[in-house]
């Protein structure tokens, strides 16, 4: 029996972001059981939360304070509790989040176990490493006038992954949710858990990013201040502690340099694929890149523009059935299923990275106040897609969310490895196993599709014989060419 995530799609919420049920306009974990029917209708397998532990919120969450409690504006683990209960009495599973690179600024942890940390031992920066967000990756401590390291703000100081106390610690934590019931955990980061220990300046970079990070950071090449070689002794600790459960990487490396990491987690984000510009040679490079590797697929997350903002309005669609028929585990966000757009910053923004638009509340009912997100004013404002929201495209058959639901349930037809099919430069297509074909134009105009037999999911809705046509934004998954619709 293959495991349960092998092809499962997993749903992220981002909890801040996606039903608040006391009235406070900022989401928590009895608004998220509230909505699990949504998720169900919809077919996926499981739900990611991203962090939900007590935080100052210097980075949405991902600066913990605590990693073993809730924080109060989501619940206490009493509500976790009954969140794991009402997923699981659905056949949902539930991946936490988990962040090992650094704490919050105000952890314990920082004042009475500065030996967790990274310091620089000099008055000053040790090297020239800059934060993902730009800026030195070092800040000084104002309390002992010491300089530690942060791989993000100033407000995360980055643990000493090198420290066996830290890699105990941690993995404490995975302990203390599996026991909870969880299922497995996202782990954030990791590419920065171990550094080189000889604090190395990292060399200018010579040519463009690997993948699109803050201009002052990608103009050096990190060859120093992540992706360790000795990376599994921190990974082997996180797959020990977890032991069968199932653990994704956020890698944020490209695909030729995962392996060392997939050597202990199951499966890293193909974050190639997710940044592949909407073209059909630079989508099929990155599928190529991740072929033979346990990749994640993942279109949209909480950290870069929404969906229809990068593939551009009118292929939603095509994006859609794009995840969907990949072979592996695919990562949806939260309000991908009815195309939610880019919305606005907060007033003043929550985010210093520029990262609101990305998070604005999920839109159950456009009819409603506030998207039926809360009965007040939300922490981030409202951005509506123009079909509505769930509540209205779930009557309207030509809307995103029943193509979302077809394509889910269609995916579990779907097996055999991909195989990618030569054709028009335009289109990508691929076979997947013997039974079927999926071809999708990528382009703004026409474009001949490759032959196949009948349509099984097309995304405006055609049926019957495969089209010798892919009209623009259009796509199709059939069976192979001369068979029938399995
Ligand atoms: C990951 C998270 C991002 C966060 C960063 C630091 O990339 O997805 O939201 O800011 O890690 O924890």
């Amino acid at each position: 029996m293959p495991p349960w995530w092998r092809d499962a799609v997993v749903y992220q919420v981002y909890p801040r972001s996606f039903q608040d049920s006391d009235g406070d306009g900022v989401g928590d974990l009895a608004g998220v059981n509230s909505r699990l029917d949504h998720l169900v209708a919809l077919g996926v397998d499981a739900l990611w939360l991203s962090p939900v532990y007590p935080s100052p919120m210097a980075d949405g969450g991902y600066d913990v304070n605590d990693y073993t409690d809730i924080h109060p504006a989501f619940g206490t683990l009493d509500t976790f509790d009954a969140l794991v209960t009402a997923a699981h009495e659905r056949d949902l599973r539930l991946l936490m989040d988990v962040v090992p690179c650094h704490t919050s600024i105000e952890h314990p942890w920082f004042r009475e176990r500065p030996e967790y940390y990274v310091w620089s031992g000099r008055d000053g920066p040790r090297n020239n490493w800059r934060a993902a967000f730009g800026g030195p990756a070092w800040s000084r401590e104002n309390h002992s006038g010491r300089w530690y390291l942060h791989s993000f703000y100033p407000e995360q100081p980055d643990l000493d992954w090198r420290n066996p106390a830290v890699r105990q610690e941690i993995g404490d934590v995975l302990r203390f949710w599996l026991a909870r019931g969880v299922d497995g955990f996202r782990l954030d980061a990791v590419d920065r858990l171990l550094k080189d220990p000889g604090f190395r300046d990292d060399p200018s970079a010579t040519g463009p990013p690997e993948l699109p990070g803050h201009p002052e950071h990608v103009a050096l090449h990190h060859e120093h201040s992540r992706d360790a070689p000795d990376i599994g002794l921190a990974l082997g600790a996180l797959r020990e502690a977890a032991d069968d459960a199932f653990l994704v990487g956020e890698v944020y490396l490209e695909s030729g340099r995962l392996r060392p990491y997939l050597e202990h987690v199951d499966v890293a984000f193909s974050f190639e694929l997710f940044h592949a510009p909407w073209e059909a040679a630079a989508v099929r490079r990155a599928i190529s890149a991740a072929q033979g590797l346990d990749v994640a697929w993942v279109l949209s997350n909480h950290d870069f523009d929404r969906l229809p903002n990068r593939v551009g309005e009118g292929n939603e669609r095509a994006a859609a059935l794009l995840a969907m028929t990949l072979p592996g585990p695919v990562f949806v966000y939260q309000g991908d299923e009815i195309g939610m757009a880019n919305g606005r910053d907060g007033d003043p923004p929550d985010d210093r990275a520029g990262r609101d638009p990305f998070r604005s509340p999920m839109c159950w009912d456009a009819r409603e106040p506030h998207g039926g997100f809360s009965g007040v004013e939300p922490w981030l404002p409202q951005a509506c897609p123009a079909a509505g929201g769930v509540a209205q495209q779930v009557q309207n058959p030509d809307s995103l969310l029943p193509l979302y639901r077809d394509l889910i349930a269609a995916r579990k037809d779907l097996n055999g490895p991909l195989e990618l099919i030569d054709c028009d430069e335009g289109v990508l297509a691929f076979r997947r196993g013997r039974r079927h074909v999926v071809a999708l134009n990528l382009t703004a105009q026409e474009r001949p599709a490759p032959p196949a037999g009948e349509i099984v999911r097309h995304t405006h809705g055609l049926t019957g014989p495969a089209p010798a046509h892919l009209e623009r934004g259009s796509g199709f998954m059939a069976s192979v060419a001369g068979t029938q619709a399995p």
